[in-house]
């Protein structure tokens, strides 16, 4: 199926000529953003944790300002995932045996979990099971990412994490139309952008890169959000967007299959432009199965003993 062409030209979330429904979901989501969906503790701590002059007690200083932020972070350093031999009782303590890049990634955890508990009560079965996919598709940026002896530093399950961020505001800004909109089949083609456009007259790459701008996460996510559906228009970042799509497609296969066996690597049609950025000489086809296994089981892991 081809998509329309003023999609293939959107390359800037906050574009001039948006229709009034895209205006009305905005101001919603704007007007949202006074629960902190991402804290401003959240974004400090990030920059904190990428500035190689910060020390990581700087890093639990701005975390501990933030009692929300500080008990999750506390709670995941605890949790069955990163826990080794006795648990950490202080936040100090948690960010040393966390590290600072781990810590980044536990932050926006944080904070991506922080937005889809706003969901209503009533539409919580629904948004976990895209909580979940959001953290797999993360899980998979990770492992694929180690596997392929690609060269991301932490951005990859940042960016696995948040790909989807567009449908959760959908459903808080507009609940009236998500289902419409999103069926949360785990069917993700061309199809999908096409149907939010018919109803919203917007799509959820679209809605959740203006998102990412909004809250200063780095361009790296924000084109991983923007182009997880079609990553051969990825003019910068293309490796990292092309890892998400591939990362989702998977987790869409073990969402809709309950299963990890019978993957058909090959048609993940993202695959041969990731395989394109693998210098290690590794292949994505002989390794698909194997990572997809391991990270199924990093999310029974967590889920066993943490937010996930
Ligand atoms: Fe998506
Ligand atoms: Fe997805």
């Amino acid at each position: 199926m081809h998509l329309p062409e003023w999609m293939r030209r959107r390359k800037e979330p906050s574009g001039a000529s948006e229709r009034p429904v895209l205006q009305t979901l905005k101001t919603t989501i704007g007007n949202l953003k006074r629960v902190p969906t991402l804290p401003e503790a959240a974004t400090r701590a990030m920059v904190v944790a990428k500035d190689p002059n910060s020390s990581l007690a700087d890093l639990a200083g701005v975390i501990e300002r933030d009692p929300a932020l500080a008990a999750g972070i506390l709670k995941l350093a605890n949790s069955a995932l990163y826990r080794r031999g006795h648990g950490v009782a202080s936040l100090q303590q948690a960010v040393v045996h966390l590290g600072a890049r781990e810590c980044q990634n536990l932050i926006l955890a944080v904070g991506m979990r922080s937005l889809f508990l706003n969901v209503p009560r009533e539409r919580q079965v629904r948004y976990s099971a895209l909580w979940r996919h959001s953290y797999l598709t993360g899980c998979l940026c990770r492992q694929l990412s180690r596997a392929l002896g690609l060269r991301f530093e932490g951005e990859e399950f940042a960016s696995g994490l948040s790909h989807d961020i567009g449908r959760v505001l959908i459903g808080l800004g507009s609940p009236e139309h998500a289902e419409a909109a999103d069926p949360m089949d785990f069917i993700e083609g061309p199809e999908v952008l096409l149907r939010e456009q018919a109803v919203l007259s917007t799509d959820h790459c679209y809605l959740g890169a203006w998102f990412a701008n909004l809250n200063n996460l780095p361009a790296s996510l924000v084109s991983a959000v923007q182009f997880h559906h079609t990553p051969e228009w990825a003019e910068e970042h293309q490796p990292l967007v092309a890892l998400v799509a591939v990362a989702d497609h998977m987790a869409n296969y073990f969402q809709r299959e309950q299963r990890v066996d019978g993957y058909d690597a090959a048609s993940n049609t993202a695959g041969p432009l990731l395989q394109e950025h693998v210098a290690s000489g590794r292949n994505f086809l002989a390794l698909a199965d194997d990572v997809l296994t391991d990270a199924v089981n990093e999310v029974h892991l967590a889920e066993g003993g943490a937010a996930a």
